[in-house]
């Protein structure tokens, strides 16, 4: 018999969601806490607990990934979006290191983008720690439409979201049938 598939659900955070900031935080190792946060953090202060919660309905989103009963459900994953200029949004995105390369990161950033699409965000960014492939893999899946700069240290990124059916349309050309 096949074994079942572990369901994962994403949810918007509200500022109550202390405890699973926390849970994520402490199923990362210090290396993905290094990645995430792009210098050592061994613990996660109040101050970044406040700022990372004080989201909105559409300035400061985050999003929870989940697994496990409703009731007792375990976070496994972070994801997001502060907008800095009209239409711009700066992201960032963790996965603790159990459910590392299961998916879970792409339907995070994937909600992530829906979500900025929606609110009219024309273009997200961030930085990444130079050796960061599984992050840079992710953004070239979910984000096919980015410009990486090296820094010193760090990849810039900056990724433009185009309406859907401008994508359809690119790749009905890439195709040859339109
Ligand atoms: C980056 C991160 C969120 C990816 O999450 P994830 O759930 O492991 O990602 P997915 O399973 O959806 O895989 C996404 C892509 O990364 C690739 N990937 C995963 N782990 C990888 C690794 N160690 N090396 C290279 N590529 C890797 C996958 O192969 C996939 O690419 P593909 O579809 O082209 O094969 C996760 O590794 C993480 O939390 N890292 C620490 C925090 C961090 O780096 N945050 C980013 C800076 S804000």
């Amino acid at each position: 018999m096949k074994p079942r598939r572990t369901a994962v659900r994403i949810r918007r955070a509200t500022s109550d969601d202390g405890l699973a900031l926390h849970q994520v935080f402490e199923g990362m190792s210090p290396e993905s806490r290094r990645r995430r946060y792009l210098a050592p953090i061994p613990r996660l202060s109040d101050s970044m607990q406040r700022t990372l919660l004080d989201v909105d309905d559409d300035h400061h989103v985050l999003f929870i990934a989940e697994t496990g009963p409703r009731r007792r459900s375990q976070p496994i994953g972070l994801a997001r979006y502060v907008v800095d200029e009209p239409r711009r949004a700066e992201i960032a995105y963790e996965v603790v290191d159990a459910w590392q390369g299961r998916g879970v990161g792409t339907r995070l950033l994937r909600q992530l983008v829906t979500t900025a699409r929606a609110q009219g965000i024309e273009q997200l960014h961030g930085s990444l720690l130079t050796e960061n492939a599984a992050s840079l893999a992710l953004l070239r899946r979910v984000l096919p439409q980015i410009e990486v700069h090296e820094r010193p240290t760090e990849l810039e990124f900056i990724a433009w979201l185009t309406p859907r059916d401008l994508e359809v349309a690119d790749v009905l050309m890439d195709l040859g049938v339109a």
